[in-house]
């Protein structure tokens, strides 16, 4: 992918922040269904990490593209680090589509449907277990992925902050 850019314009920036904030709240409400909440506690959070799921597969597939047109912007420094956060962004963008994607799909042949705020509601498909559990095992599985990426990629957004003291993250911020 060319690299056109050396920073991140206004659409690159609101869309880095609107995406990674459902996609935190969506990976800590999963984490949560995953390992505590069960029964009634469980229903109303799995409801609403549903809808907002749906919200983060039209955001982050617009969000994706919108990169993957416009092409990556040039990284500050080119060193093993460079290529590591690269790999990591790239590892980011295939998640930011795979979560949804296969969220929808556990739901849809789970036989359950997607009720998104009131305004509208996605009708369960027919219950196709195989189908069922290839999705939930994908879900999981790229949200392992996931959580360890964010971690590495929040990390070392602040090593560059603090320690390089550099723009990478101002130029996702306020600095031209
Ligand atoms: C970017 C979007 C999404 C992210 C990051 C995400 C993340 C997660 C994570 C980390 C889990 C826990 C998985 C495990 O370890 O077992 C989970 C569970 C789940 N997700 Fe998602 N999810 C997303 C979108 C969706 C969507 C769109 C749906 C359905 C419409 C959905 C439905 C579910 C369901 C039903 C569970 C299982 C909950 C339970 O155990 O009761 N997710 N999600
Ligand atoms: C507090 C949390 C976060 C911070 C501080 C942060 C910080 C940054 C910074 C500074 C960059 C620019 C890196 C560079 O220019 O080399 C960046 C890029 C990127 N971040 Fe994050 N990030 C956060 C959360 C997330 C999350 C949750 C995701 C996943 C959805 C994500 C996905 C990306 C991607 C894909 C890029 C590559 C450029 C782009 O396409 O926007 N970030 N992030």
């Amino acid at each position: 992918m060319a690299e056109q850019f050396t920073t991140y314009n206004w659409v690159s920036r609101v869309n880095h922040w609107v995406v990674a904030l459902l996609i935190i709240g969506l990976l800590a409400s999963g984490l949560a269904l995953d390992l505590f909440l069960e029964g009634a506690q469980a229903a109303p959070v799995r409801n609403v990490h549903k809808a907002v799921g749906l919200a983060a597969l039209v955001l982050g597939t617009w969000r994706v593209v919108w990169r993957l047109t416009q092409g990556f912007v040039a990284p500050l420094h080119h060193d093993w680090q460079a290529k590591a956060a690269h790999l990591a962004h790239v590892i980011l963008l295939v998640g930011i589509v795979v979560m949804p994607v296969s969220g929808v799909m556990m739901s849809y042949f789970g036989g359950h449907s997607i009720v998104f705020f009131g305004l509208f509601t996605v009708s369960g498909g027919p219950k196709i277990s195989a189908l069922n559990d290839i999705a939930g095992t994908v879900h999981a599985g790229m949200g392992k992925v996931m959580i360890a990426t964010v971690l590495l990629h929040v990390l070392g957004a602040i090593k560059h902050h603090v320690i390089d003291k550099d723009d990478t993250l101002k130029r996702m911020v306020w600095r031209a």
